[in-house]
This record gives C-alpha cells, sequence and structure tokens, in this order.
C-alpha cells in the first residue's frame, strides 16, 4: 500500500483529506497536537520549522508522497506577526520540500487562490501572483521553495469543507452560526471558485498517479461571490438565508487587505483529469450528504 504522509493533518482542510485518503492508502497524519486522532491514520508529531527533527521524522517514515498543507493561515495574525509567518510559510515549505527530496517522494504542496491581486479572476496558472497581503506572500514565496525540488505539484485552490471532530472551517462556523439564528455579514464582490475537499482529494489521486509536476489550479467549475456561496449552503442546509446580511468588500475593517476576486481558471486541470470538477450546488450537496452519511 502507497504510504502519504500529510503536514497540516489535523487543520482544517488537512483532517479531512486525511480522513478521506486513510481508507485507501497508509496514511501518516502530521500534527502539532498530541491528543488529535483520526480513523485509519498514524498520528506524528511534527513541527515543520524544525528541519532536521522534520527530515528524520519523514525520512523513517518513507513516503511516496507528501502532502504539504501545514501553514499559519489566518491572514490577519500573518500581517501581525511577520516573522512568525515566514518562519512557518517560508522556511517549513523548504524543510518539507528538503525532506522529500531527501527520500525521493512526490511533494504537492497546497497554494491558493489569495496570491493574486483578485483585479482581474479567472486567473490561469501563467498568470503572475500579486499578493496583497503578508500570508499571500509567504504562500507566493513557498511555492517558490515547493519548486526547487523537480518532483512537485504546487496546487492552487480553494477548499470548502466540514473539517473534522473539533477542527472548524468557514462552512461549519457558517452552519453553525445560522443553526442558532445568528446574522452573518458576506461580501457580495468578492468572488472565488470553491470547491469541496473531497473533490480536491479526488484530483489529489489522479496526481499520485500522473507525472505532471508545476502549478496546477484546482478548483470549482463555477465562479460565485462570497455572498451567493453561503446561500447555496443555506438553502442546502435548509438553513435560514434572511439571516444573511450582504457586505461590499470596502465595508471590511481588518488588519490584512483581501482580494476581490480570485477565481481560478481550470482549463488545463480539465485537459489533464478531464471534466470531475463539480461546481459549488454539486459540491455542497455532496458534503452534505457524506455528512449524513448517506454515501
Ligand atoms: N482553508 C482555505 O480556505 C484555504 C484556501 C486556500 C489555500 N489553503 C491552504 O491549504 C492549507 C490548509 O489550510 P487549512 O484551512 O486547513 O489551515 P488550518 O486549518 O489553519 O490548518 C493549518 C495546519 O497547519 C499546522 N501547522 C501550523 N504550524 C505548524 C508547524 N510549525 N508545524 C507543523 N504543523 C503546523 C496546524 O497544526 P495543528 O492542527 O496541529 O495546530 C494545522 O493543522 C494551507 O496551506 C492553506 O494555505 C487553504
Amino acid at each position: 500500500m502507497k504510504k502519504i504522509f500529510i503536514t497540516g493533518g489535523t487543520g482544517g482542510v488537512g483532517s479531512e483529506v486525511s480522513l478521506f485518503l486513510g481508507d485507501k492508502y497508509q496514511v501518516y497524519s502530521g500534527t502539532t497536537n498530541e491528543n488529535a486522532k483520526i480513523r485509519n491514520c498514524k498520528m506524528i508529531l511534527i513541527d515543520i520549522t524544525d528541519r532536521e527533527k522534520l527530515i528524520k521524522t519523514i525520512t523513517e517514515i518513507n513516503p511516496d508522497y507528501i502532502i504539504h498543507l501545514a501553514a499559519l493561515t489566518d491572514v490577519n495574525l500573518c500581517e501581525e506577526k511577520k516573522e512568525q509567518a515566514w518562519k512557518i510559510n517560508v522556511e517549513g515549505t523548504k524543510n518539507v520540500t528538503l525532506a522529500a527530496e531527501r527520500v525521493g517522494a512526490k511533494l504537492i504542496y497546497a497554494s491558493t487562490n489569495y496570491v493574486f491581486d483578485g483585479e482581474k479572476g479567472m486567473y490561469a496558472e501563467e498568470d503572475e501572483p500579486s499578493p496583497v497581503n503578508y500570508y499571500s506572500l509567504t504562500k507566493v514565496k513557498g511555492e517558490k521553495e515547493a519548486l526547487n525540488y523537480s518532483n512537485s505539484i504546487v496546487t492552487r485552490l480553494c477548499p470548502f469543507g466540514l473539517g473534522a471532530e473539533n477542527r472548524q472551517t468557514f462552512t461549519t462556523r457558517v452552519i453553525q452560526e445560522l443553526s442558532k439564528g445568528g446574522k452573518i455579514n458576506l461580501f457580495t464582490d468578492q468572488f472565488f471558485s470553491p470547491i469541496f475537499t473531497y473533490n480536491y482529494v479526488q484530483v489529489l489521486e489522479k496526481l499520485f498517479e500522473s507525472d505532471f509536476t508545476g502549478i496546477i489550479n484546482i478548483a470549482g467549475s463555477e465562479r460565485l461571490s462570497r455572498y451567493e456561496f453561503v446561500k447555496k449552503i443555506a438553502d442546502i442546509f435548509e438553513l435560514d438565508s434572511n439571516l444573511l446580511n450582504p457586505t461590499k468588500i470596502e465595508d471590511l475593517d481588518e488588519v490584512a487587505k483581501r482580494p476581490r476576486d480570485t477565481s481560478l481558471d481550470i482549463s488545463k486541470a480539465k485537459s489533464l483529469f478531464g471534466d470531475i470538477f463539480p461546481d459549488a450546488e454539486s459540491g455542497i450537496r455532496q458534503m452534505k450528504r457524506i455528512r449524513d452519511k448517506d454515501i
């Protein structure tokens, strides 16, 4: 059975990636939390900023694939704690890349649609990144670190999902808030093309087998605003969409700037893997079926 090592294995995205892959592969899920548990995964304590120890750990496991998801993802915190953000997102990525190279594992790095300034939308892989905040800058630098290794893939994505027990995601926070009758402010003028984590994992499995290296967008087939996306969640989960309060990005009063339209062009991924990229509604319905254990 192929071995997969996942960094950030207990994060919002990583917990679902670990869960979905754990049924089919031997998954080693890297975490900083010694009490974390994920079904069918072996939990491995790691700190990606400790190069020597990380390389030793990964060398002992000798995985076929490394999925690098660990990062400091709080956009405002990255603005306030730049040194920490750099250490985890750039130097940490360098360390993971060195470890992948040492064992000859294929490296898949999770980058973000936030590498772009959001002025154009529907970005292709060839478009030049132009980060508008420090988080995004560190993710761009992380991409460069990962691409220093010839057997690496940078996936640019904007995933959504339900995380795992004790791990909230944007989607679970929305569902929780609406369930208790709380109002939510949502931008009508910030656009993206979200993909359900399960569908991201399906593409990862194709990438394992393919000889593709370099940058690839992995996104849903639909560009929509944050407001439209959450309205679909509310409708499908039978929650009260009157609680959604439409706002504009200029109303945002936060430390870090946010890009306006970071939707992604997935022509390249489609040409490689076929038309397997669902629209937001299909992804949300599938997420609900999985939550309700209908499949
Ligand atoms: N969620 C999104 O909307 C989105 C969009 C685009 C791209 N991405 C990318 O996808 C990846 C996963 O995102 P996410 O939403 O799952 O983030 P998250 O929920 O914040 O999880 C981040 C993970 O990184 C781990 N981590 C942080 N510092 C570490 C360190 N020094 N050593 C080892 N592990 C460390 C954390 O470990 P613990 O759990 O043990 O604390 C956590 O599991 C990130 O690279 C992010 O940039 C996410």
